[in-house]
Order: structure tokens, then C-alpha cells, then sequence
């Protein structure tokens, strides 16, 4: 199984990263340390989680050299738009205390607003140009944003960061990406958002508790979640999952030696739902979604 990916244009990513969607502030720097200790090298956070600057304390504190690292963080649609992306980068930078980010992305489509994201994405193949990104990309876009997308820009994403778990893995989606040579991230890889508590309602089956996938981890050995991180692995995606907890950290690292026959895989396909447990990609951005992104 493979334990890097090449981008598009030549970057390397390693296949599987930590994830701090919903860490806490004051538990980010210490799972960053932690993830980086126990073998990790690529860290993937947002401005609008709040803890870019944990996790460039995190980065700093474990002591590994920044070069080594992959470090990934995302745009939020408030700052979209031409120069208010450039400036987002500065913002950005500042927080994770790194002149240059690894990969950048732009965190949602912002369907209602897609001139404006045409304008960030715009600015963020100015800002690979200029050298202060290595890779840019998306998150949350679906067919249609890609498709327009690639009409109107010039540099091809190099990833798609979307819900992607195995009660909803995208097939069409994932083709899609193949096509164009863009690497599918996972977020959510193991179905956190099939049971994180908060807006997503109570209707929900968490992926952890799937017999099927209970009935394959027995034979394996190992926990479900690594079961779902072997699928994504096995099938070329790219995995973030989140965990602040020490064990569950290193549990999620220790995947590489799972081989997953030819029939598991299959059994696991089919538990794809067809809709997504988060967010919808599409969904306009009112007021509510547009918060402000501190400048420190
Ligand atoms: P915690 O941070 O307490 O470990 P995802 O990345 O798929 O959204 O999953 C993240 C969620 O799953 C978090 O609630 C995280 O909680 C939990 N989690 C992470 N790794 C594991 C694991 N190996 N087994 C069970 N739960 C996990």
C-alpha cells in the first residue's frame, strides 16, 4: 500500500495526515506533536477551525524539520474574492508562523457566490506562482463547481478535499477526479460526521458500529476505523483523520500493513448511502456562513 501520493505537479503528500477539524485550540499544538512523534508528515487544518496557530506551535515544539512536513490549510468563502485572498495568505502564514504553505485550498464552493470563488481561486494560482504555495486545490466542490471551475482557471486542482467515508463514498465523484488528474482527499475518513454530535441532526448511523465493517476488522484484527482508513488507502484516496487522543492517533498511523481482499472491498462500496451526513457542497452562504476570519 502506498504511503505517498504525487500531486499533479510533481508535490509529494504522504496518504495519510491528522485532521483537526473540531480540535479544541488548547488540544491542537499537543496532537500535532503527538501525530509528528509518532511518524506523521502531513497536517491538515483551516482558518476557520480557529487553530492554525496550534498547529504551527505543534509543528514547531515536536522538533521535526519544517521541510519534512506537509502543511495544508484552507480559505474560508468570507475571504473570497481577488485581493482578499492574497491577503488571506498573509493571514494564514502569520497564524501558522510559515512563509510558505504547503498546500493551500479553498474551503467551500459558496455556490451563491462563485464569481467570488473563481476570484480565489485565481489568486491562489498567483500565489503558486510567486512560490508561497507548493499546491493548490479545493474542498467541497461537486461536479458541476469543478466542471466550471476548470473552464474558467488555469491551473487543474490539485486535490478535492469531500465527505468521503463508507457510507458515502462518491463514486462519480472520485471518476470524475481520476479524469483530470486530481487527488481525492477524504475528510471525515472514518464517519466522524456520521456521530459527531452538533448540527447534523440525530437520524444518523455511525460508521463505527456497521456489522459488516465490525465482522472484516474481527478477521483482521483490527478496529473498524482502521478498516475504513485501509479502504481509502487501498483505492488511492487521500486520509486526514482527526483524533486528539494519543492512542487513537497512533491506532489511525497503523494501517500500511492491512490488505483488504478484493470482495471486502467490494462489501465495503456497498455501504456507499448516496447522501452525505454533512453539509451539502451546493448550499448557498448566507450571513451566517460569511464569519469573519481574525486577522492574528
Ligand atoms: P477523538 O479525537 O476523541 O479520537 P473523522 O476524522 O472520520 O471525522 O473522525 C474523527 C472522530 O472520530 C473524532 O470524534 C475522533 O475522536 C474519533 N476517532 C478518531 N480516531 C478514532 C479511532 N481510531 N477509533 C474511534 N474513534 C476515533
Amino acid at each position: 500500500m502506498t504511503s505517498t501520493y504525487t500531486l499533479n505537479n510533481g508535490v509529494t503528500l504522504p496518504a495519510l495526515g491528522l485532521g483537526v477539524f473540531q480540535s479544541a485550540p488548547e488540544e491542537t499544538a499537543a496532537a500535532v506533536e503527538t501525530a509528528l512523534e509518532l511518524g506523521y508528515r502531513h497536517l491538515d487544518t483551516a482558518a476557520a477551525y480557529g487553530n492554525e496557530r496550534q498547529v504551527g506551535e505543534g509543528l514547531r515544539n515536536s522538533g521535526v524539520p519544517r521541510e519534512d512536513v506537509v502543511v495544508e490549510t484552507k480559505v474560508w468563502a468570507t475571504d473570497y474574492g481577488y485581493d482578499e485572498t492574497l491577503h488571506a495568505f498573509e493571514k494564514a502564514s502569520r497564524k501558522l508562523g510559515l512563509e510558505q504553505i504547503d498546500i493551500l485550498i479553498l474551503h467551500q464552493q459558496a455556490a451563491n457566490l462563485f464569481d467570488r470563488t473563481i476570484a480565489a481561486y485565481k489568486a491562489l494560482e498567483t500565489l503558486l506562482a510567486d512560490g508561497k504555495v507548493r499546491a493548490i486545490g479545493v474542498s467541497n466542490f461537486d461536479i458541476p463547481a469543478l466542471t466550471r471551475l476548470l473552464d474558467e482557471t488555469s491551473v487543474v486542482p490539485a486535490l478535492n478535499q469531500v465527505e468521503l467515508h463508507p457510507y458515502h463514498s462518491q463514486p462519480e465523484l472520485q471518476a470524475f477526479h481520476r479524469e483530470h488528474g486530481i487527488l481525492t482527499q477524504a475528510w471525515s475518513p472514518i464517519g466522524g460526521i456520521t456521530f459527531y454530535p452538533g448540527p447534523w441532526g440525530d437520524e444518523r448511523r455511525s460508521v463505527l458500529d456497521d456489522d459488516a465493517l465490525g465482522e472484516i476488522a474481527a478477521a483482521h484484527g483490527k478496529s473498524v476505523a482502521q478498516i475504513a482508513l485501509a479502504w481509502h488507502l487501498q483505492q488511492g484516496r487521500q486520509v486526514i483523520p482527526k483524533s486528539t487522543n494519543r492512542g487513537r492517533i497512533a491506532e489511525n498511523f497503523d494501517v500500511f500493513d492491512i490488505t483488504l481482499s478484493d470482495a471486502e472491498l467490494a462489501t465495503i462500496d456497498g455501504l456507499d448511502t448516496g447522501s452525505p451526513s454533512g453539509p451539502a457542497p451546493a448550499r448557498d452562504f448566507d450571513e451566517k456562513s460569511l464569519f469573519p476570519i481574525p486577522e492574528d
